[in-house]
């Protein structure tokens, strides 16, 4: 038999304890499908989204309440998102509590922290686009950030949201990079990240003769697997989106100045509770950026696992990396925890 397209996705066999749903938690597959949700959900909401200051909430109204199904498929993107962000980081800690960067896989690690990237500035750009109260702290604060780089930070900014303040050229430009630019690069991005898997030989085990078992399942059972988890995902996303909307406020008409109650977007307000230590620089530019480079450099700068103790969660060859990313995560929550506590 000539092999199909759905061949190539999947080797023919796949050792069975590392495609355990309690090994893998489904969350790369997960992130696979709810990037298809975002597709699709997104092309459908650009048939009614208008991007200019004036009409961008309004044309939301308009889609949330007066087309058919509209609210639904509005609901289904933006959870997606935010469940592409939260599962996104799931697959980074068991890729890292498991150990499975180690070379060869180190390379496919750093592509998995360009999507993890790409997520978040997607989730951040889509935000910006309700051009609502519910995104001043966004408009004004986060692009200030720009404006702290010493030297290229005036040119940054303006390249950012297109002149001195945020406007009509600032709607279009996070537009143009939310639908075209970076869905372009995170898509060729994701492409590459799961053909790499195909490359490095699958996901990490220990050679054959290392095993503690040689039981295998095929492609088949793999992706009956994959239907059931994504049948089940659908389903709690569709009854998410039929109960809980999405958030809209009122639209934003001056956007120069940041009211007091301005909240950043869940995924940055660790970065919102960092600012109040001070220099914007330091703490909303270089303290992120340094935090992204000591994730990026845990394969390269580590202890990996033994080969024999690879396909498991916590092996001891990398607990070092392990102790690490767990403090991280936790201060990152405690920071999130701390920003949503009300000022007295
Ligand atoms: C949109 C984001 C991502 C998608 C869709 C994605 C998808 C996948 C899929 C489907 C797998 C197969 C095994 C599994 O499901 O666990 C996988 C494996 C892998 N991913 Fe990702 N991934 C993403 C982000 C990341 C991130 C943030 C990292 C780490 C920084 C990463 C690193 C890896 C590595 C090293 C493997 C091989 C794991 C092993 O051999 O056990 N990925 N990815």
């Amino acid at each position: 038999m000539r092999p199909s397209f759905v061949h190539h996705l999947h080797p023919p066999t796949i050792p069975a304890r590392q495609a355990r749903l309690r090994y893998t938690l489904a969350a790369g597959g997960l992130a696979v499908f709810l990037c298809l949700v975002l597709l699709v959900t997104g092309l459908l909401e650009m048939f009614y989204y208008i991007p200019t200051p004036d009409q961008a909430a309004a044309s939301i109204q308009t889609l949330s309440f007066l087309v058919p199904y509209g609210g639904l498929v509005r609901n289904l993107h933006y959870w997606a998102a935010q469940f592409l962000v939260v599962v996104t980081v799931v697959h980074l800690l068991r890729v890292v509590f498991t150990g499975a960067y180690a070379a060869p896989r180190r390379f496919n690690y750093l592509l998995g922290i360009g999507l993890l990237v790409f997520a978040i500035l997607l989730d951040f750009t889509g935000y910006v686009l309700r051009w609502d109260e519910g995104v001043r702290w966004a408009l004004v604060a986060g692009t200030n950030l720009a404006k702290s780089i010493p030297l290229a930070g005036n040119a940054l900014y303006a390249m950012l949201v297109g002149g001195s303040e945020p406007g009509p050229a600032t709607l279009i430009r996070f537009y143009a990079w939310h639908i075209f630019g970076l869905t372009l690069l995170a898509g060729t991005l994701l492409v590459w990240h799961l053909f790499r898997i195909r490359r490095d030989g699958g996901i990490a085990v220990p050679p054959p003769a290392k095993r503690e078992t040689q039981e295998r399942i095929t492609r088949y059972e793999l992706v009956r697997r994959e239907v059931a988890a994504m049948l089940l995902a659908s389903v709690a996303l569709l009854i998410l989106s039929a109960f809980a909307p999405a958030p809209l406020a009122e639209p934003i008409t001056a956007t120069a100045s940041l009211s007091g109650t301005a909240r950043a977007p869940w995924f940055f307000l660790w970065v919102q509770e960092l600012l109040k230590l001070g220099s914007p620089f330091l703490w909303g530019v270089v303290v992120p950026l340094a935090v992204l480079t000591a994730v990026s450099l845990i394969p390269y700068a580590f202890p990996k696992p033994v080969e024999a103790e690879l396909g498991r969660w916590f092996p001891k060859g990398n607990r070092l990396a392990q102790i690490c990313i767990a403090a991280l995560g936790l201060a990152i929550l405690l920071l999130t925890v701390l920003a949503l506590v009300p000022a007295q």
